[in-house]
């Protein structure tokens, strides 16, 4: 495939020339997609705006380059393997003309009911085809997505319509994922009562569950498929039109909808895909990501589409009907590259090694992880039972913001080492500034990890709010893009990320902020003020410790343990259920320093079972505290 990388010497041949010439290096990459008219400037950037733009004046669609583009040498391959949640069900797949017609036929759908070129749509759906159908849909007619994960509460979607202005809805009427059928379109009406910009609601049936439709709103996707033809002439887009927003969380309280672009999304996508899996025509891909996170738009979605790949669509859960799916579902479609998270791995280690024993993981070329920090153990576990010590692990360090993957060995190319991203990717100009945004240079250093050089799938802004864009990655250190994460850069220059450094906490390889999680405890009416710390969870990685102030048990006819499980609620209602706390604690105090600040250094250690190192605590307005919360934790 053009631009691959196939040796270390290739490897570092390209890195050399990406950092010499960024604007050569990208312009010839992107030289090969097809544009509607080319750019006239390759970039243009400041960090101090922000203001980055990429490919300048150049015009396309997306979906062109997905399908236009290929159609006469890929049309009859397929895109979509589709496996169900339940094994039973046949799988289905889509071949790239197929997909093609649905997303033409969908993109008129979206047409006839109103939706316009720059129209925010919102996309609330389980894992099956007509997600991926919709986002491109969307791409195809200029309208912007947000996909919001359809594990999000009520309150999570409605703010994120609101936030975005959304008019338009695509769901379903209910999910398969495990078990139990699991009720969508409930939830979105509950949402949409908060809700007063949209005005239409398109729903696919997949459970056949009995759901309300209200009148004039509520239309059923079938229905308005069958209206329109499956001929659609692509929307020319401007390579800086938004492409999607996808809300993320942060240190401060409210998920902001980081903004990504035509152009240059296409190309590090696509480009990111093809090296880092090192995929080859007729190759199946499958990473288990949901399509509402980053990881699914850019690795299930843009770039192996536009790579021309097949890729695995999973509607289930890992653990359905047992800890072997994942296996049977690679034994089944000769999966050659799999990419999954930490999180997963361990979970599926801790089942033990009887439910990998029946299946044939041969047609394995590439195992992958993303999503957090993966541990030695798991990194080896996954290496010798999963991929049989025979093929490349790619630890891929990248985040909402970025779009694709920064730091990640190229597979079979970069030598790897157990619990290190590596080497940033070509394109890529990692920095390492100690607390006063000193930059330190040379091996064997620690420090938090920034980004000197834009790459082309950067976040351009947060909707709505470019100021707090600018805030939140550009302000801590002059002329950088910090992402938050603390690294270490080895003595070969391998890179290992070591986690956030922010007040931000990733449960299993979920971001929330600590922030966001306080405020909805502190919705539940016996709550006086809480803090929440992220602790090492074996199977999560980090888990949510909650330390709570409240009002009179006795008084108000509570128990700890019912408080304790109102409070779980409350969180799982109002964020969803991946932001229950893990544990909770009830305490009469916070430790604060004078100024009030909450020393959540303090809260941190003793989260993780260490009473011992908490520095020194006497200049804390109530240094007492600190002995009651150690009693509590048995330290
Ligand atoms: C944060 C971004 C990238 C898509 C999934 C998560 C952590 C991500 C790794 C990795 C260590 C990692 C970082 C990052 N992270 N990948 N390979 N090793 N940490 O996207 O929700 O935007 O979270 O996930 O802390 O900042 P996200």
């Amino acid at each position: 495939m053009a631009f691959q990388i196939h040796s270390l010497g290739g490897y570092l041949h390209e890195y050399q020339k990406s950092v010499a010439d960024p604007e050569g290096f990208w312009e010839d990459i992107a030289s090969t997609f097809f544009w509607r008219k080319r750019w006239d400037k390759v970039l243009d950037w400041n960090f101090e705006g922000p203001d980055v733009k990429w490919f300048i004046n150049g015009k396309l669609n997306i979906t062109e380059n997905i399908f236009e583009r290929r159609l006469y040498t890929h049309g009859d391959q397929t895109a979509i393997i589709w496996e169900p949640n339940d094994p039973k069900e046949p799988s289905t797949r889509i071949t790239y003309k197929e997909l093609y017609e649905k997303v033409c036929n969908f993109a008129n759908v979206l047409l006839n009911n109103g939706v316009k070129k720059g129209d925010r749509v919102a996309i609330y759906m389980p894992m099956i085809p007509e997600a991926a159908i919709a986002m491109l849909a969307c791409a195809r007619i200029g309208a912007v997505h947000s996909v919001v994960f359809a594990g999000f509460s009520a309150t999570s979607l409605a703010d994120r319509i609101n936030d975005a202005g959304v008019n338009t809805v695509l769901t379903t009427d209910g999910a398969y994922r495990g078990a139990k059928p699991l009720s969508i379109k409930p939830i979105v009406d509950e949402a949409l009562e908060k809700c007063s910009s949209v005005n239409k609601v398109i729903v696919f049936k997949r459970t056949s569950e009995e759901v309300q439709m209200k009148n004039g709103r509520d239309v059923w996707w079938h229905e308005e498929t069958a209206k329109v033809s499956s001929e659609n002439k692509a929307e020319v887009m401007d390579s800086e039109d938004m492409l999607f927003i996808l809300y993320t969380s942060g240190s401060t309280g409210k998920p902001k909808g980081v903004v990504h672009t035509t152009g240059g999304y296409m190309v590090y996508s696509s480009y990111t895909f093809r090296n880092v899996f090192q995929y080859e025509d007729g190759d199946v891909f499958w990473c288990t990501a949901d399509v509402g996170w980053i990881t699914g738009h850019s690795y299930i979605v843009y770039g192996p589409l536009l790579s021309g790949a097949t890729v695995v669509m999973f509607e289930g859960i890992p653990t359905y009907p047992d800890a072997g799916r994942f296996w049977q579902v690679i034994d089944k479609h000769k999966v050659n590259q799999f990419y999954t998270a930490p999180t997963a791995i361990r979970s599926l280690q801790a089942f033990g090694n009887d439910f990998i024993t029946p299946y044939d993981l041969s047609s394995l070329k590439l195992l992958g992880s993303v999503g957090e920090p993966i541990n030695e153990e798991a990194w080896r576990w996954y290496h010798t039972f999963i991929g049989k010590g025979r093929v490349p692990i790619v630890d891929t360090w990248w985040q909402t913001e970025t779009g694709g993957i920064l730091i990640s060995p190229i597979a079979g190319v970069t030598p790897t080492k157990p619990a290190f991203a590596t080497l940033p990717l070509p394109g890529v100009q990692p920095i390492i500034v100690d607390a006063e945004g000193k930059e330190l240079k040379g091996n064997g250093v620690e420090g938090n990890l920034c980004i000197k050089f834009p790459w082309p799938s950067m976040l351009r802004t947060t909707y709505g709010d470019h100021e707090r864009c600018r805030q939140t990655y550009f302000s801590t250190y002059k002329n950088l893009y910090f992402t938050g994460d603390g690294v270490k850069r080895d003595e070969d220059g391998y890179y290992r990320i070591l986690g956030r450094v922010d007040d931000v906490i990733n449960v299993s390889g979920h971001r929330l902020g600590t922030a966001e999680i306080e405020n909805a405890i502190n919705e539940h009416t016996l709550v006086i003020e809480s803090a929440v710390v992220g602790y090492p969870h074996d199977i999560k990685g980090q888990g949510i410790y909650a330390y709570v102030i409240c009002e009179d048990l006795a008084k108000n006819q509570r128990t700890e343990k019912v408080l304790v499980n109102e409070i779980i609620e409350t969180v799982s209602k109002i964020i969803g259920p991946i932001a229950k706390p893990d544990k909770i604690m009830l305490v009469s105090g916070l430790p604060k320093t004078r100024s009030g600040k909450i020393m959540r250094r303090i809260l941190r250690k003793i989260a993780e079972g260490d009473g011992s190192n908490l520095g020194d605590t006497t200049t804390l307005l109530n240094p007492e505290i600190v002995d009651e919360i150690k009693v509590k934790a048995g330290l």
